[in-house]
């Protein structure tokens, strides 16, 4: 294949500081990376990495052969609706799933051990200990048991959790109780004492965070009373409805990943609630060093003949 041939890399983002890409794809590939396509109907490209792309930047090259988002979600590239019908690919990548399930794991143990509790004794120079529940005491359930969620349960439930999975279709995870769909929603989130929300944005789960599902969790547990932690998407809760939670007991603590509308503006009542954890959307960062020799790898096997794989189902959205 002639360098020409192999076409441009069009790494279209907006949010996202795009520097470390342009350094990684430029020391991994000879193909030519460009932040903008010449013009809207630009032939030399071939492939586009985006994030949040600007809408409609993709729609007219007629060369595009596949979408590469930064991110495991896609919801940020259906923000366009004017995107050609070539082939997504998500991130898979152990990098990441490791970053999300440290940032789990981190959070759950922080609620098991009373984390918020000794730093308001430490404020206060109060030397109490406070009830210690076992993990086996406490079930952690996982609302989005796909890449992500099945690391994150099979980590928690090998450090002695109870632990509780809900996806789309049905699923078997050893060790985990396996919940799917609609119906069993209200039966899986009634088994929970800490619930991790690991879904994709969807038409199907936007603010499926809302009154009525926290209304569904238990009101007494062993750490005290229900925890919600949210690393999924910030649409997929009402934070309203989270906050009445939190003021009416139904929700006893929330750790934020991500919001409704990021950056979480300064004036939201999130950022000085006392048994909220905020974090910048930060979870699980996609390290350049390590996504782009996988998105490279993809683009010359897809050039020798070979199948992409982690595509994105555009019927389920994610
Ligand atoms: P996957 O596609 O591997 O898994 C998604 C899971 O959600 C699957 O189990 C799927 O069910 C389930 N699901 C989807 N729709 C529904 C529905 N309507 N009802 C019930 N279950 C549903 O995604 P990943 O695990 O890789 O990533 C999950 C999300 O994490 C991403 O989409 C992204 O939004 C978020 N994320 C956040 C980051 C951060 O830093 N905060 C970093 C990385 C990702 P099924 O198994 O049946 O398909
Ligand atoms: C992702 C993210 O989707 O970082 O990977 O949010």
């Amino acid at each position: 294949m002639t360098q020409a041939s192999k076409g441009r890399i069009l790494l279209a983002t907006t949010g996202w500081d795009p520097a470390g890409w342009v350094e990684q794809f430029r020391h991994l590939t000879t193909r030519e990376v460009v932040q903008e396509p010449d013009g809207p109907d630009d032939p030399s490209i071939r492939f586009a990495v985006v994030w949040k792309q600007r809408p409609g930047v993709l729609a007219g090259l007629p060369n595009l052969k596949a979408i590469f988002s930064i991110g495991a979600g896609v919801d940020h590239i259906f923000r366009d609706t004017n995107i050609p019908q070539v082939p997504i690919v998500r991130v898979v990548a152990d990098d990441l799933t490791l970053r999300m399930s440290e940032y789990v794991v981190w959070q759950v143990l922080d609620h098991l051990r009373q984390g918020r509790i000794y730093r308001e004794q430490q404020q206060r120079k109060i030397w109490r200990e406070p009830y210690q529940p076992a993990a086996s005491d406490v079930t952690v359930g996982i609302m989005g048991l796909g890449v992500l969620g099945t690391d994150a349960a099979l980590k928690l439930a090998a450090m002695g959790f109870k632990v509780a999975g809900w996806s789309r279709r049905e699923k078997h995870v050893e060790g985990v109780s396996n919940f799917h769909g609609e119906r069993q929603l209200p039966a899986f989130v009634s088994a929970c004492d800490i619930l991790v929300v690991l879904l994709p944005l969807t038409p199907a789960t936007r603010g499926i965070v809302n009154g009525e599902l926290l209304s569904n969790l238990k009101r007494a547990t062993p750490i005290g009373g229900p925890v919600l932690i949210n690393a999924g998407r910030g649409q997929l809760q009402v934070e309203a409805d989270i906050l009445a939670a939190l003021d009416s007991g139904a929700l006893m603590a929330a750790s934020l990943d991500v919001f409704e509308i990021e950056p979480l503006p300064r004036d939201s009542r999130l950022w000085e609630h006392p048994r909220v954890s905020v974090t910048p959307h930060a979870a699980a960062t996609s390290d350049p060093g390590k996504l782009a020799p996988l998105m490279v790898r993809q683009m010359d096997d897809f050039d020798a003949g070979l199948p992409l794989t982690n595509l994105v189902d555009r019927d389920a959205g994610y």
